[in-house]
């Protein structure tokens, strides 16, 4: 009981779509124990944090009390638990937002890793703010988090992962929410992870919500910094302290390793993206840069793996198969468009 409470609850604060919810059977549903734990760990508003936005909680909530209504076998003993009613009733006579409303409306979404084998660890969770619903919004694809920040996420999270940026220096591009950035922050032990993005609203984002990832922290070494590919990367703002007590010539910004989920999405971004990743090896110290792709054009990606071929870069996929969406237990994402994790290193 206790496994489908958990994944229904990780499932629901990261706002999966409905038809995607694995919720609990009616048996189990018409248990009062099972509906206070739902009421407590979900719906409570004063002791869940993030609260998910008012019609994602109600769509949610009319499932969940529909399932219990059709599990109801004896109507003198089974019945729906009081809170979760009033709750209900709460949420239907809110305002409704418009569909366009919602859809740019940004929310807190928190994210849980997968189980680990280790399986009693405490669990591991990232927040971002985001607008789940957008593509494409004020010229940016990153005000969501992708399937392959999710894949490599979930590859990060493991041991073989998290062997590869521990006690690194990091560097993400195209970071959009921040998703790998604070999770390599907060639970992987990088020595300093820098998010990169293009658009300066959403590394303001990013730094809006290093709050809600501290869990009990005073700070975790996470640096949000504007970076457009191409152009070269300034050691201004959060950057302006890092790599400076380190003795080194130049900016003193030196890497280990670069990320990077879903950056190859327009032949058009290639070239200047695989002069940022030059850059990186040649000026940064970069020894790997680790990236997800999501296989929606063959050609797009063959373009970027020839243009990584021509410039003397080695690239490998890394063992690490997408976890059937039925079977995830954390970082829950859509398998549907196949996933693929890449080292591209220096040739030899
Ligand atoms: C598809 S989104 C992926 C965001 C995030 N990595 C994820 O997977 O959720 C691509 C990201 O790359 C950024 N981006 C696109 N072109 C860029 C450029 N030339 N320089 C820096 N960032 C860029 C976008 O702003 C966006 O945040």
């Amino acid at each position: 009981m206790t496994d489908s409470i958990d994944k229904l609850a990780a499932q629901y604060f990261q706002l999966v779509e409905l038809q995607q919810l694995d919720l609990p059977p009616g048996p189990v549903l018409i248990q009062p124990a099972v509906q206070t734990a739902l009421y407590e760990r979900m719906f409570n508003e004063n002791a869940v944090f993030p609260v998910p936005p008012d019609r994602y909680r109600s769509r949610v909530l009319k499932q969940l009390i529909s399932r219990i209504e059709e599990s109801i076998i004896n109507p003198e003993e089974d019945e729906i638990n009081d809170d979760l009613m009033e709750s209900w009733s709460t949420l239907v006579s809110q305002p409704k937002p418009s569909a366009l409303q919602q859809a740019q409306q940004l929310s807190l979404v928190k994210y849980t890793a997968p189980t680990s084998s280790a399986g009693n660890c405490p669990k591991r969770t990232v927040t971002t703010s985001e607008s789940r619903g957008v593509i494409l919004y004020a010229g940016t694809t990153g005000n969501r988090t992708w399937e392959a920040a999710l894949h490599l996420g979930s590859f990060l999270a493991s041991e073989a992962g998290e062997a590869l940026v521990r006690g690194k220096r990091v560097i993400e591009l195209g970071a959009g929410t921040g998703f790998l950035s604070f999770l390599c922050a907060r639970h992987l032990g990088v020595r300093s992870i820098v998010a990169t993005d293009r658009e300066p609203a959403l590394v303001d984002n990013i730094r809006a919500c290093v709050k809600h990832n501290l869990h009990g922290r005073e700070s975790i070494p996470i640096y949000p910094a504007v970076w457009e590919w191409g152009t070269p990367l300034e050691k201004v703002g959060d950057l302006a302290g890092l790599g400076s007590d380190e003795g080194e010539e130049g900016t003193g910004l030196k890497f280990d390793v670069a990320l990077g989920a879903d950056l190859v999405y327009d032949t058009d971004l290639v070239p200047s993206l695989l002069s940022t990743v030059q850059d990186l090896f040649e000026n940064y110290n970069i020894e790997e840069f680790i990236t997800a792709v999501s296989l929606r054009n063959e050609n797009t990606f063959r373009t970027f793996l020839n243009a990584c071929e021509t410039n003397s870069l080695a690239f490998e996929a890394l063992p690490f198969e997408s976890t059937p969406a039925e079977d995830q237990t954390g970082f829950f994402h859509s398998t549907s468009i196949p996933l693929r994790t890449y080292r591209i290193s220096r040739s030899k």
